[in-house]
């Protein structure tokens, strides 16, 4: 049982970037905790990030068959890109849609996203935490599966 967490553009900068908007945390400290979090249930996390669009798609095009769910923060592209919310379209692999900060009470572009009408759900404003928590909700859902 596999999760894979995909952060997109800017987050690489985690911790050095408007820590009092995204908190101090750095993505490698993140990456390492949800790993250490999802093993303790027995399962496996791949992580990628990328400042590339394309990247992302890639990414979510090799993941149809080969996980349970995709927790992504998509940074900017969140709003922008009808590239990404396609390829989402296109694989049979939930996604729950992740943001560290609340989206909702920032800038009025941020508050429309692309991707959340086809993803699972979306987490918004509860920081590096939303990531954990997503990482539960999959792995929940699944315990009820088997039942
Ligand atoms: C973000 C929110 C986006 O609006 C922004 O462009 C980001 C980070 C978040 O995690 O709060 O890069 O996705």
């Amino acid at each position: 049982n596999r999760l894979l967490l995909l952060n997109g553009p800017n987050l690489n900068m985690l911790g050095k970037r408007e820590p009092d908007v995204y908190g101090k945390i750095t993505l490698k400290a993140l990456e390492e905790q949800l790993t250490a979090y999802v093993e303790e249930k027995q399962w496996k996390l791949d992580v990628f990030q990328s400042n590339h669009e394309g990247e992302l798609i890639d990414q979510i095009h090799a993941s149809e068959g080969k996980y349970r769910g995709i927790i992504f923060n998509p940074g900017g592209y969140t709003h922008t890109s009808v590239a990404l919310r396609d390829a989402i379209s296109s694989v049979n692999v939930p996604v729950i849609e992740v943001h560290l900060s609340n989206v909702y009470r920032r800038e009025s572009f941020r508050h429309q996203s692309l991707l959340a009408p086809v993803c699972r759900g979306q987490i918004s404003g509860l920081g590096a935490k939303g990531y954990f928590l997503a990482a539960r909700a999959f792995m929940e859902e699944d315990e009820r599966k088997d039942d």
